[in-house]
């Protein structure tokens, strides 16, 4: 890979990465997508039929085989949380940028979702309680953070692009 986006949900790693790819003529990969094809189904799927853990034991195997392809990679929320994702991270020498966001960013955002089984499960508040736990680590795991609720996509991209 030549970058990785690391965030909460609701962040806009999916797209943000895919415009990144695009103006660096990269392909764009999502952890999240990988996940789903190689189970064959939705990560609400996933999480309702196998539960969290069997998630996150596939969401390590396709962090693991995705770090080897060319281009940006947007990983899931919790990805860099697990400790094995966050060493892997770490060791690799490709850029980690977190696209950070605010609380009230992530309860506009995620307030009508249906897709994570993680807003269903915890409520807005849970989330933003989430995203406080989790804040250190994705500091940790990132080179550079960029504070993404005042921008646009594209003005995300280009202060990618300025850093790195
Ligand atoms: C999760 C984030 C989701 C997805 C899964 C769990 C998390 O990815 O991997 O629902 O634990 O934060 P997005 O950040 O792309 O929504």
């Amino acid at each position: 890979m030549k970058l990785i986006l690391v965030g909460f949900m609701g962040s806009g790693k999916t797209t943000v990465g895919n415009l990144l790819a695009q103006k660096l003529g990269l392909p764009y990969h999502d952890l999240d997508d990988v996940i789903v094809e190689t189970a064959g189904k939705s990560i609400k799927q996933i999480f309702a039929d196998d539960g969290e853990p069997a998630f996150r034991q596939l969401e390590h195997d396709a962090l693991k085989a995705s770090l080897a392809d060319d281009g940006i990679l947007g990983t899931g929320g919790g990805t860099p949380i697990q400790a094995a994702n966050f060493e892997l991270l770490k060791a690799s020498d490709v850029p980690v940028v977190l696209l950070d966001v605010m609380p009230e960013t992530i309860i506009a955002r995620l307030k009508n979702d249906t897709d994570r089984p993680l807003a269903q499960q915890l409520g807005l508040h849970g989330l933003v309680d989430l995203k406080g736990q989790r804040d250190t680590l994705y500091q940790q795991v990132s080179d550079f953070r960029i504070a993404t609720d005042d921008l646009t996509p594209l003005e995300v991209v280009d202060a990618i692009s300025q850093e790195g």
